[in-house]
């Protein structure tokens, strides 16, 4: 059994190589492919660029190349619920494409995959489950030890919430309340927003591989997205989503 690890950051790749035992890179494409053991279990941690096409890619290679039997995606996003906090973690337990639209074509569903009759891609169950266990306990138990008492002030991190639910995906930073409010308009159950997530979904449905997206909120998708979004992904996402993944190893 091995488990790809896709990180949306350097920052949270870097973390996990370092507790990557026996590591070993291999070069594909533009991305690096680390393969070894992570809470002794088989895995290849790899970052996958952004973007629907950069993960696909990145996906795609993990199960094509490295034979890897399940997929957890990790990263950070940008809230759409209006209960979401920066600092919350949202598993994704459903996923769907907001930019896919080919409804113009008479039958084919507004979000539908064309050809496939897929809107929204569920995340294995088992995973989800282990996944919100991971984060519930490093939000916890490790979060303030690894981030710091000045870290957690600057971001009003005080009691942050898992939540798990819808999460959706597109090609575009989303940086305005209005377009905000465009996409929970048509999708109200939407808890945040990325660029990769659903695009991961396809391809590992697509090949029967279970698995699992999570996420931590880093902005709310607002005008002041692109100044919160590098400020947490430098002192706090890192930490956070690496101390999950790790959690979430060692519990399968
Ligand atoms: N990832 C983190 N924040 C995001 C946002 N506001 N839009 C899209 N992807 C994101």
């Amino acid at each position: 059994m091995t488990i790809g690890v896709i990180g949306a950051m350097p920052e949270e790749v870097a973390l996990l190589a370092r507790d990557l035992e026996g590591a070993r890179s291999e070069r594909r494409g533009t991305r690096d492919y680390l393969r070894g053991r992570l809470q002794g279990r088989d895995a290849v941690v790899v970052f996958s660029g952004w973007g629907k096409v950069a993960s696909t890619s990145t996906a795609t290679t993990l199960i094509e190349v490295f034979g890897v039997d399940s997929v957890v995606f990790t990263g950070v996003a940008g809230a759409l619920a209006p209960d979401l906090a920066v600092g919350d973690v949202v598993i994704g337990a459903e996923l769907l494409q907001h930019d896919l639209d080919a409804s113009a074509v008479p039958g084919i569903a507004r979000y539908e995959v064309p050809l496939l009759g897929v809107s929204r891609f569920r995340s294995d169950a088992r995973l989800v489950r282990l996944a919100r266990a991971a984060a519930g306990r490093y939000l916890t138990e490790r979060l303030a030890a690894d981030v710091g008492e000045e870290h957690l002030r600057e971001f009003g991190l005080h009691n942050p919430a898992v939540r798990t639910g819808l999460i959706v995906s597109g090609d575009q930073f989303i940086s305005s309340a209005a377009r905000v409010a465009e996409i929970l308009a048509d999708l109200p159950d939407a808890l945040c927003v990325e660029m990769e997530g659903a695009a991961v979904a396809q391809v590992c449905f697509e090949h029967g591989v279970p698995f699992v997206v999570l996420r931590a909120i880093s902005d709310r998708a607002d005008h002041a997205a692109p100044v919160d979004f590098p400020r947490f992904l430098r002192t706090v996402a890192s930490h956070l989503t690496c101390g999950v993944v790790m959690g979430l190893m060692a519990a399968l």
